[in-house]
């Protein structure tokens, strides 16, 4: 699946735009500030119907304007497709596929797989939890249908035990119906975490010692409280653990600390806390990896799991990479090139652009004005 236009209307600085793609790499070029981020923010929307930069519709639509449109075209060769977007001040989305009304927005993700590679990423080694578990939530929403409706569930559930936590109220009852539609949902949500986990080590083994030039020795464990022996100490879980098995571990953990749970006020056993720790060489590379090895961890990370896309779905995501290539030395850059597969790939830069980058069409973004560069 690839881009062929995008057309936008006051979306922030973009007053409008209406451009047309190719296969390949295409390269917003221009000074900071300018518009180019917003552009890969707009086709990052038609598949997730959300921003990455963490923000609220009313960023994203220009100063002084009500609402602002996305139309985005695209085709596999065979069939043309296309997604339309109004972003309303006021009120809900607007969300048509080929004209027809969307009945729920993650339903973008089976029209267009998007995975963006931000200079944000390069914290998600050294960062919290959260960043990792975002990354491999994100690979999963692409892959599995299950895995967004029982995150759905979860987080409800979550948000209402929560809620419980912090009341005055206390029934024993009330508490229990709550643990165990989380632990329904939650057990889905870690079966498939360790499923995707299985043999991905030797994936992002592969991504790693492309992108930093080594020869390494990876692993990867998921770290869960719910998995945790009497001493507190991590376990690996058993990955081929039942759900049963799973489904009673993990409501026998939650009851252990569910004194800690009531006097902090909110829930602390489950997957809305898991984490990811990666060794190279046997060091974790959250504490001991230098800053130069966690960056190139991160992009692996990310690499690595848009390939797994990729494999379950037979369908290459598009690459978007923003402003990647300022924040790494010459040869990540070279290696990351290198390692991009053959989608169409969108790239945003205020500097020069890598020689080594094959680029098929290159746009200048000023003041908000996309125009195509006479250069390409
Ligand atoms: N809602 C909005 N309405 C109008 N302008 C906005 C809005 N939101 C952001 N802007 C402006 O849009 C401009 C473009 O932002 P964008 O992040 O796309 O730039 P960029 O070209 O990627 O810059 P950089 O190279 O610094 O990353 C910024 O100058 C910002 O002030
Ligand atoms: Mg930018």
């Amino acid at each position: 699946m690839y881009v062929t236009s995008l057309r936008l209307r006051d979306i922030r600085i973009i007053q409008s735009c209406d451009i047309e793609f190719d296969k390949g790499v295409t390269v917003f070029v221009g000074d900071n500030g300018q518009g180019k981020t917003s552009i890969l923010e707009s086709i990052y929307w038609t598949s997730h119907a959300k921003s990455f930069r963490h923000v609220n519709v009313e960023d994203i639509i220009r100063k002084n304007c009500d609402s602002a449109k996305i139309n985005i075209e695209i085709t596999d060769d065979l069939r043309p497709q296309d997604i339309d977007i109004t972003l309303n001040r006021i009120g809900r989305d607007n969300v048509l596929v080929n004209g027809q009304k969307l009945r729920k927005n993650s339903d973008l993700l089976d029209t267009l797989r998007v995975s963006i590679f931000t200079p944000d990423d390069l914290d998600i080694i050294k960062g919290s939890s959260a960043l990792r578990r975002e990354v491999l939530d994100d690979n999963l929403f692409q892959i599995s249908k299950k895995y967004i409706a029982a995150s759905k569930d979860y987080s409800r559930s979550l948000k209402q035990k929560n809620a419980y936590l912090k009341s005055d109220d206390f029934d024993k009852v009330v508490i229990e119906v709550l643990n165990n539609s989380l632990v329904v949902s939650g057990s889905v949500i870690i079966k498939s975490r360790l499923a995707a986990l299985n043999n991905f080590r030797k994936v992002l083994q592969d991504a790693y010692d492309h992108i930093s030039g080594e020869n390494s020795q990876i692993l990867i464990r998921y770290i869960s409280k719910i998995f945790s022996n009497d001493h507190g100490e991590d376990k690996d879980p058993n990955e081929d653990i039942s759900n049963e098995e799973l489904q009673a571990v993990f409501l026998s953990k939650i009851e252990e600390y569910s004194s800690i749970e009531y006097r902090r006020g909110h829930s602390i056993i489950g997957p809305h806390r898991d984490d990811l720790a990666i060794f190279i060489h046997g060091r974790d590379s959250r504490t001991q990896a230098s800053q130069g090895e966690q960056r190139s961890m991160a992009l692996a990370l990310k690499m690595a799991f848009h390939r797994l896309v990729t494999q379950k779905t037979g369908d290459n995501p598009i690459l978007l990479l923003d402003d990647v290539f300022s924040e790494l030395d010459l040869g990540r850059t070279h290696r990351l090139v290198e390692c991009l597969p053959a989608a169409q790939t969108f790239v945003t830069t205020a500097t020069d652009i890598p020689v080594s980058l094959k680029v098929r069409e290159t746009f200048n973004v000023s003041a908000g004005v996309v125009t195509k560069s006479k250069i390409s």
